[in-house]
């Protein structure tokens, strides 16, 4: 009955590929390198349980009332100093999730052509194909985006705007070389489009020397759409992400944000901004890092013991993931049957190319698991693909 009335938007929504693996993940027979989440032992939720208790009680008057559509004020404060950018150059989003629905709404018409990284983030291309958009892929090497697959891309097409995640990318693990960097932002310079750089891997650095420094810190002339979360580094559960942009188009986004949501959540806000403001978040991601960064050096180490020779992975210097390509002969999506009736789970890699390729990679995280239950894990994952 109601397909008929569907809009021409709501025909083009996809289901992520991700979600419907939602039932392995949460099986504890399971070994589950599939999720994308971060792990619960790095969320502070004792310190969040005392500052909501203080500011339920005594600042009901915020953190329970309609805010700013902008966000809080000495948050959106803190996050621009975080950036060295003006305070109006920013606004505070429920994650940086709606970041992007909001940006494809602000800047998106059918049709218009959004680069992707091969692979990239399903979530930026469920919200740029909600928008009726056409994707149209680059190449990566270990180095990030190549830049001539970018420049020829460009040549054939005229793209609007480039959707990049350089620090530690999701799925690929990946970190862009600064060199790449200052290569993609003249490549934009010179076919006039925008570059969208979602970010919220670039605190979790685990390797000396991993140099994360935004693209939008070279941005001169307000080409770069900065995004940033509290997610990875505090909890994703209290939904607060943000844009970094020029003003014009903060703006823009503070009209749609208000026909969105009104504001995002004031409570989540209100703990956050006080977590911050007493100084706790360098802390929090130093031992955030530490926690992560000996389970990432454990699952390279087992993958190299059961995979190499075989295989190849990405260093995953910092972030969640770290991404395995197989031989060409092998085809990662038929075998998730067969390796989680073995007890171990991953995300095939297809899905997070939108050309269609990938079939032989995979996406695995080293978020979730005890330092045992990765060992063995990996084992299971070898003799799946023996
Ligand atoms: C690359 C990327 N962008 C955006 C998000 C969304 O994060 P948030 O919780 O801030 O909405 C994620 C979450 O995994 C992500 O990996």
């Amino acid at each position: 009955m109601i397909e008929k009335f569907l809009s021409a938007d709501a025909r083009n929504l996809r289901p992520s590929a991700i979600r419907a693996l939602a039932k392995y993940i949460n099986d504890p027979k399971v070994i589950s390198f599939a999720g994308g989440s971060p792990n619960p032992e790095t969320f502070p939720a004792e310190r969040f349980a005392a500052i909501a208790d203080r500011v339920l009680r005594e600042r009901r008057n915020v953190s329970l009332q309609y805010g700013p559509t902008r966000g809080l004020p000495r948050l959106c404060e803190f996050v621009a100093a975080r950036s060295r950018v003006k305070s109006e150059e920013v606004i505070l989003t429920t994650g940086s999730q709606q970041a992007l629905d909001l940006i494809s709404h602000c800047l998106l018409d059918a049709g218009d052509i959004v680069a992707v990284e091969l692979p990239t983030y399903i979530g930026g291309t469920s919200a740029f194909y909600a928008r009726s958009a056409t994707l149209a892929g680059v190449a990566q090497d270990d180095d990030g985006i190549v830049p001539e697959s970018l420049d020829d891309v460009a040549r054939k097409k005229r793209i609007k705007l480039l959707y990049t995640i350089p620090n530690f990318q999701n799925p690929s693990g990946r970190l862009m070389s600064q060199r790449r960097r200052d290569r993609v932002l003249e490549i934009a310079n010179r076919h006039d489009f925008l570059i969208v750089e979602d970010d919220p891997y670039g605190d979790l650095v685990y390797v000396e020397g991993a140099d994360t420094t935004p693209i939008k810190s070279r941005d001169r002339d307000g080409r770069v759409l900065y995004l940033g979360t509290f997610s990875k580094i505090l909890a994703p559960g209290v939904r607060c992400g943000w844009i970094v942009g020029p003003k014009s188009l903060i703006d823009r986004v503070e009209i749609a944000k208000q026909a969105a949501d009104l504001c995002s959540g004031m409570l989540d806000q209100s703990i956050i901004d006080e977590y911050c403001h007493a100084g706790e978040l360098p802390g929090q991601i130093e031992n955030v890092r530490a926690f992560y960064r000996g389970k990432r050096a454990l699952m390279l180490s087992a993958l190299q013991e059961h995979f190499g020779g075989r295989a190849h992975w990405t260093a995953a210097s910092g972030g969640l993931f770290t991404f395995m390509t197989l031989s060409d002969s092998i085809d990662t999506a038929s075998r998730i049957e067969t390796a989680v009736a073995n007890g171990v789970t991953y995300v095939p890699g297809s899905p997070f190319f939108v050309d269609g390729s990938g079939q032989n990679t995979m996406r695995l995280t080293f978020a979730k698991e005890s330092d045992e239950r990765l060992r063995e894990g990996v084992q299971r994952l070898a003799h799946v693909f023996a």
